[in-house]
């Protein structure tokens, strides 16, 4: 799109008074593809050349009809609307797409570092849907990054520290009836729910959970001892969640690691003087901000949530000097983020504007559905067995499958369900709520991942059938129909989806881009057949075909989405 855009933008800059770069800046795509496939809204030069928008865009389309590339220009208004030639943008994208496959879109490496915090469960207790969606909002964004030439560094903030341990502890105590060698992740919760169902309102109770906490900062050797097990436990769970989404961090540093920090932290703090007291707290004063203070130390000397992670993200400035710390965490820590991020730039005003707090919205199962429940918790591992399981049947049901080679039907059904419930939460806006229902996010048919990947399998399998391999390249002219020069449009436009997708950090960009995309293939593989054409025809449909599923392909794999070759 960029490459037209600078050659319309060198046409009309002779007769604009403007420079060619800020003609193809202010270029749009416009509204509705009907109107044309660029537009430049002439308002900018009124100014400039002293006469009325209309005037100027009646004026500009003369200069503009000679261009070979352009098949129409039309003035609408002060709007001047180009209808770019199914040809030219066949020559400017198949053979683009054909030359970087994987590529595509990419940036060269910039050399320079992004933190992600994403998924960052609350340890002792399972893996549950809300981080789910941590998980795949901030795998998302690390692919995209790095098909951008950003150097990623992913870390999970593992909430690996705090009084929920001492509750699980104190239970454990009490109740305990299990070697500690049989200790599983299911165990723990029911221990950590009857805790805390039995101890509210109960002082002695609560001062016991205290009393284990306290043991475990003071470094006391059994409570150290139990912290490690529980922490492992339900670290390998995570872990087979992680393996299973096919999600790797390079860093596992949660709240613990920085326990040997914080109190040069709180020195810090103290030194830059922001330190004030109150009733016996330390905290940092926010009323400029209109904020209540950030709690640092409490008066018994614990600290908090946010003495941590002002110590990782001090730590992680310092030691990797990342352009940004994202931090991929539900809406409902809005004001903590606030907060942290306030206090640190006081702390150090070079690092005003590099944090990010990438919010996002509940994640709901459909009710009465489906899910397992033990203490209200819906533990992640049996959503994603349930839908493995509906991702057979269904696949049965449609006789899908056909294609498949022995055995392939079990790992394909995974990569369904995963498609069905990773495409289901990053379609949506990161910031709005998602009720997510297996029947629907399942449905080949409807705006979904395995409709995508349905597709995307679809594209291969016309390839595997057509005799010879896809052509280098073919006569262009022979892709003049509407659905094919949509679905070229559409091509051309994916470098600019997936910057802006990093740029607002919403996959969801991507994801709507894709449903584009598989629609418009439908569209033009309904209309107009490939294999059965006659050669300079079918040659040509076989390299937009292979350009489709290449995009597609490069797509679903920057969302985190598996690629099955056959469905
Ligand atoms: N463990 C926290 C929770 O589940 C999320 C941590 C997010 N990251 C951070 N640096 N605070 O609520």
């Amino acid at each position: 799109m960029q490459s037209f855009k600078n050659r319309i933008a060198e046409a009309l800059a002779p007769h604009s008074g403007l420079p060619a770069e800020k003609l193809a800046a202010a270029l749009e795509t416009p509204p509705d593809a009907t109107m044309g496939d660029l537009a430049f809204p002439c308002f900018a030069l009124a100014k400039t050349l002293r006469k009325a928008p209309q005037a100027i865009a009646a004026e500009l389309a003369s200069h503009a009809r000679g261009l070979d590339f352009v098949e129409e220009v039309t003035v609408a208004g002060a709007y001047l609307n180009f209808r770019l030639a199914a040809k030219a943008v066949a020559t400017e994208v198949l053979p683009r797409v054909r030359r970087e496959g994987a590529r595509y879109g990419s940036r060269p490496a910039r050399g320079e570092r992004i933190v992600v915090d994403y998924s960052s469960p609350n340890i002792a207790k399972p893996f549950s849907i809300g981080h789910l969606r941590s998980t795949m909002v901030g795998h998302a964004l690390v692919e995209h990054l790095k098909h951008l030439g950003w150097d990623p560094i992913g870390i999970n903030h593992l909430g690996d520290w705090g009084t929920q341990f001492g509750m699980v502890m104190a239970g454990f105590k009490l109740w305990g009836d299990r070697p500690l060698d049989k200790v599983d992740v299911r165990y723990l919760l029911d221990v950590y729910v009857r805790f805390n169902k039995e101890s509210k309102g109960d002082k002695p109770m609560e001062e016991l959970a205290r009393e284990w906490f306290r043991k475990l900062e003071a470094g006391d050797a059994e409570a150290r001892q139990l912290w490690d097990i529980f922490r492992e436990v339900s670290l390998e769970e995570a872990r087979r969640i992680y393996a299973r989404l096919g999600v790797e961090f390079q860093h596992y540093t949660g709240e613990s690691f920085y326990n040997d920090r914080l109190s040069d932290t709180i020195a810090r703090l103290r030194k830059a003087g922001l330190l004030v007291e109150s009733q016996g707290a330390q905290v940092v004063d926010l009323e400029a901000h209109k904020l209540p203070p950030c709690l640092i130390q409490k008066s018994d000397g614990a600290t908090l949530y946010a003495t941590r992670d002002l110590s990782a993200a001090i730590y992680r400035m310092e030691s990797y000097r990342p352009a940004r710390i994202l931090y991929v965490v539900g809406a409902p820590q809005k004001m903590h983020f606030q907060q942290l991020f306030l206090v640190l730039e006081k702390l150090e005003p070079a690092w005003s504007g590099r944090f990010v707090h990438v919010d996002f919205g509940h994640y709901r199962l459909a009710e009465g559905k489906m899910a397992t429940r033990t203490g209200n918790v819906v533990f992640m591992e049996d959503v994603l067995d349930r839908g493995v399981e509906m991702a057979r049947k269904i696949m049965e049901a449609a006789e899908r499958g056909g294609d498949l080679e022995a055995g392939q039907d079990a790992v394909v059904a995974e990569q369904v369900a995963l498609g069905a419930i990773i495409f289901g939460d990053l379609s949506n806006d990161r910031v709005k709520d998602v009720v997510f229902d297996w029947e629907k996010a399942l449905d080949f048919k409807g705006d979904t991942g395995p409709y995508i990947q349905y597709t995307r399998a679809r594209i291969a399998s016309i390839l595997r059938k057509a005799a010879a391999p896809v052509p280098e390249t073919a006569d262009w002219s022979q892709l003049a129909s509407p659905e094919e020069k949509a679905a070229m449009m559409l091509l051309l436009k994916f470098p600019q989806v997936v910057e802006a997708a990093a740029a607002a950090n919403k996959p969801s960009f991507t994801a709507n881009y894709l449903l584009e995309l598989a629609r418009a293939f439908g569209r033009f593989y309904n209309l107009h057949p490939v294999l059965k054409s006659e050669p300079a025809v079918r040659d040509a449909r076989l390299c937009l075909c292979d350009a489709v599923g290449t995009v597609l392909e490069l797509g679903l794999k920057l969302l985190g989405i598996p690629v099955p070759e056959r469905m």
